[in-house]
């Protein structure tokens, strides 16, 4: 059994409202529901803030009883050093995820400081993207007596 943190940054908790041609019509709860329904031998949990502070402490407290974080940072990952540090404190594996192809949009958002300190991240495939993050954690970090 894995412990797997799912940390969404600011307006994320908006999707399925916002700007749906580019984040899609599904509410992150409704999604969020069906992921623990796919993945239950495990716990996920989850976590989302508009606020970076609230993110930063979250992590801080949560990171070292974890054994593997989802995130995606909004619009942090292309502004926040402080938040790669919080997330590089102790060694733990890292996906970063965002449902747009952030390398389709606006120049601003090809770069990211979470990705410097993840294993791998996943763009534009949408809600899926944390699917696929969470399937590369059980499949890649679970440890055999479990
Ligand atoms: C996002 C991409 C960011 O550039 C943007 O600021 C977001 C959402 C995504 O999931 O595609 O808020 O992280």
């Amino acid at each position: 059994m894995m412990r797997i943190l799912i940390i969404n940054g600011p307006n994320l908790n908006l999707t399925g409202l916002r700007q749906p041609h580019i984040y899609g019509t599904t509410s992150f709860d409704t999604f969020l529901n069906a992921l623990h329904q796919k993945f239950e031998a495990h716990e996920l949990v989850y976590f989302q803030s508009n606020s970076e502070g609230e993110l930063i402490d979250f992590l801080q407290q949560e990171i070292p009883v974890s054994d593997a974080v989802v995130i995606n940072p909004g619009a942090y990952a292309h502004t926040s050093i402080a938040l790669a540090d919080a997330l590089q404190s102790f060694a733990i594996p890292i996906v970063e995820v965002h449902l747009s192809n952030i390398y389709a949009r606006e120049p601003f958002r090809a770069h990211s400081y979470v990705s410097a300190v993840a294993a791998g991240a996943i763009s534009g495939l949408g809600l899926f993207g944390y699917e696929v993050a969470v399937r590369y954690l059980i499949d890649n970090f679970r440890k055999s007596t479990d």
